[in-house]
């Protein structure tokens, strides 16, 4: 009875039934304080503003697309500064508050120091310094007052960062369909086949070795890396191109993955094993965005992976069948969070120009 009576308030109160529920099934966290408030204003109006590049033209958001997931779905890797095309694909920052490392190699640890990477990187929005950056947006008066507000100070690099961190930080997004059956028990959520879907998930299949869940909240991710044999250099091709299986990304360069942080042996070709949460939304798939559908994804897996000598232990041959793919690729769809659209429509909603009080 008292669940009933959740589910309909739920139901009858859509937006705020979204945002209660928003962190079903994600590890709980406090509430954001008045001044964080400000602060996560802040960064999404940055997020979103193109003036951050060194020509006007890049936003956090041209590669982190609101509407795609907070990911980029036109192309394998995403297009930079003056049409350049970075080394890989943008992964979702949806529930990036919780990666304990980030970037598809685990370089960085921090959102206040990765917002940095893209600012300055020459093929992503080309800035020469952190100074030039504060100098373009210390003479627009709609960010000096908003800077003053969240801070009671003004436009410095290290704010940059912290606001940037902070939006992202905000962007929790639980209470999927999948939340709501697993974790909400409301047993109606999923249909037979999403159910199925995960049974072959934990079952056959073994994802949840990696992709990993728990009884209270569920991250689909183990924080490690593993090779997958994605993007590994065709040693027939013997030029260091990726491999027409590795990659379908022609010429791509090679991508050493983990190892190009720790230069250890074992970490060659090795990644970081991604969320599952909003894959929905996410495609195309892996690191170099080299499978463009879920149903490439499957079959990758099935067929077990790509092989070469570093080969995860836990990937091998799977034998499932048609119905079982098609149920898993059914289960990863209820993995969509229920305040997507309410995020993607904030997000371009704090565009510029920025409203100032
Ligand atoms: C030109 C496209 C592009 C732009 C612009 C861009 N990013 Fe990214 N972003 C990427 C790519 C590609 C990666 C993965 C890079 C890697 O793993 O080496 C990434 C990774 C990330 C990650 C790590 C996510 C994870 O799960 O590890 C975060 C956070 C992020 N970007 C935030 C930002 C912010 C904040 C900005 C603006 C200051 C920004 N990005 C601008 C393409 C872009
Ligand atoms: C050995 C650990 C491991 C297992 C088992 C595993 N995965 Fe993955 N998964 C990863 C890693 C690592 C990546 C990222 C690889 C890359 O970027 O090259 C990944 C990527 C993915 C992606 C792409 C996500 C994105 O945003 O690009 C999907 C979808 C996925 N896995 C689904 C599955 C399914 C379905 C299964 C079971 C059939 C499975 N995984 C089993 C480690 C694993």
């Amino acid at each position: 009875m008292a669940n009933l009576l959740i589910f309909i308030l739920i139901v009858l109160l859509p937006g705020t039934g979204a945002a209660q529920s928003a962190g079903l099934g994600l590890p709980a966290r406090a509430p954001a304080q008045q001044e964080e408030t400000m602060r996560i204003e802040l960064g999404r109006a940055l997020f979103m503003d193109p003036r951050l590049s060194r020509d006007g033209t890049v936003a956090c958001g041209t590669c982190h697309v609101p509407e795609q997931g907070f990911a980029f779905n036109a192309l394998p890797t995403s297009i930079g500064i003056e049409g350049q095309r970075v080394r890989r694909n943008a992964p979702t920052v949806l529930n990036v508050a919780y990666n304990e490392s980030l970037f598809h190699d685990g370089r960085v640890a921090t959102l206040e120091e990765q917002a940095w990477g893209p600012l300055l990187a020459a093929d992503e929005m080309g800035n020469a310094d952190r100074a030039s950056v504060v100098a373009r947006l210390a003479v627009l008066p709609e960010y000096v007052a908003t800077f003053r507000r969240a801070f009671g100070a003004g436009v410095s690099a290290e704010r940059i960062g912290t606001a940037l961190a902070a939006y992202q930080r905000s962007l929790v997004s639980g209470g999927s369909r999948f939340d709501r059956w697993y974790y909400g028990n409301e047993v109606d959520a999923l249909n037979a086949q999403e159910k199925h879907g995960f049974v072959v998930f934990r079952g056959k299949a073994q994802c949840n070795a990696c992709h990993k869940l728990g009884r209270q909240h569920a991250l689909f991710t183990d924080e490690a890396f593993h090779n997958l044999g994605i993007g590994v250099p065709d040693a027939a091709a013997g030029d260091g191109r990726t491999s027409e299986a590795g990659s379908g990304v022609a010429g791509a360069p090679s991508d050493a993955g983990r190892f190009e942080v720790t230069g250890k042996a074992r970490d060659r070709f090795a990644f970081r094993t991604p969320t599952l949460r909003n894959v929905e939304l996410t495609a195309p798939y892996m690191h170099d965005g080299s499978l463009a559908t879920w149903r490439e994804v499957v079959d990758f897996y099935d067929r077990g992976g790509n092989g070469n000598p570093d080969l995860d232990p836990l990937i091998g041959p799977l034998f499932l069948n048609e119905q079982d793919k098609e149920d898993l690729v059914a289960f990863m769809r209820t993995l969509t969070g229920a305040n997507v659209e309410e995020l993607a429509r904030q997000a371009r909603a704090a565009a510029p120009p920025l409203s100032t009080p």
